[in-house]
């Protein structure tokens, strides 16, 4: 028997998930989605788990991409787990068309209520202190379940969701390409290259002593809550704004953008900066 999770994660919560569930099933390879699809594929595993944030009420669209690519065996026992701080919105229902496609079911499907990570819009919320314990509970009760392969449905996005989708979140995922724009670096960067190691999307090279954004990042806040300096930070400016807002409306998450130099920052407590640069465990 073979068992294989694949995470995307900005911050650890997916990557800690994905431990938790793996270490209940026993032998357990964990991949990050960060790794070629094509090199790793599913078509020997029995059971076959995908693990990923909630970004913009859907799935990350690096994870869209990478399970796209994937083989899978269709006979496998697949699980997914998504794992947004409120809203799951569409994220499971993508990952079962995606796999439907593929002539591939979605057995289980669950959501994780789990720490908001996007530091250039808020700060880190509901407590961590008060949330991650109760992440991990029902963590380790959604592993028992995978471990007796059970079938559960998945969430679906609510009809509130389904409404608001197009006009909410629709043109700032249209515009993904600019999300990087505003990032800056200050001086205080040492030049380590620790924010191109931790990059999911390989969106960071290092130029001059300084990490230059390739613009196709996926707002994951790796680099922003890894730098040891906290030289990242995100300065929109109107132009910036006008270019993430797609629609022209200033859009309700374009509108509140910013990073303050005091704003806490998060990373799951489990998981290290050295676990974000890993491609397989
Ligand atoms: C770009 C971005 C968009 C997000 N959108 C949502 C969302 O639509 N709904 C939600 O509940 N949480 C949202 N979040 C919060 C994350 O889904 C949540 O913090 C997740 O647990 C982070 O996982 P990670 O630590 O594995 O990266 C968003 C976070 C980011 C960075
Ligand atoms: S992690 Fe911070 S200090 Fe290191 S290269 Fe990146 S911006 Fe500079
Ligand atoms: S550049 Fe930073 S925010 Fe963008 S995908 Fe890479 S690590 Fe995430």
């Amino acid at each position: 028997m073979k068992n294989r999770i694949y995470y995307f994660t900005g911050t650890g919560n997916s990557m800690r998930a994905s431990r938790v569930i793996a270490s209940s099933l026993g032998d357990t390879e964990i991949i990050s989605m960060r790794t070629d699809p094509e090199e790793v594929p599913a078509t020997e595993c029995d059971v076959v788990g995908f693990v990923y944030p909630v970004y913009h009420w859907t799935m990350p669209e690096p994870a869209e991409r990478f399970i796209e690519k994937l083989d899978i065996n269709p006979d496998a026992y697949v699980f997914a787990i998504a794992m947004p701080s409120f809203i799951c919105g569409f994220a499971c229902e993508r990952l079962a068309e995606i796999l439907k496609g593929k002539g591939v079911t979605l057995s289980y499907g669950d959501m994780v209520n789990s720490v908001a990570n996007y530091a250039i819009v808020y700060p880190p919320f509901p407590s961590p202190k008060l949330r991650v314990p109760k992440t991990e509970k029902k963590l380790k009760k959604i592993a028992a379940e995978i471990v007796l392969k059970t079938k559960k449905d998945y969430p679906r996005a609510s009809r509130r969701v389904r409404e608001k989708f197009d006009s909410f979140m629709g043109p700032y995922l249209e515009i993904q390409v600019y999300a990087d724009n505003p990032f800056t670096v200050s001086d205080d960067c040492i030049s380590c290259g620790l924010c191109t190691r931790v990059c999911p999307c390989s969106n960071l090279t290092m130029e001059n002593g300084k990490p230059k954004f390739n613009h196709h990042c996926a707002n994951c806040m790796a680099c922003v809550t890894s730098c040891p300096k906290r030289a990242i930070g995100y300065n929109i400016t109107e132009g910036d704004r006008k270019l993430l807002d797609a629609s022209g409306k200033k859009t309700p998450l374009v509108k509140i953008m910013g990073l303050p130099k005091r704003r806490k920052l998060y990373r799951n407590p489990y998981i290290t900066t050295a676990d974000l640069t890993k491609n397989r465990e």
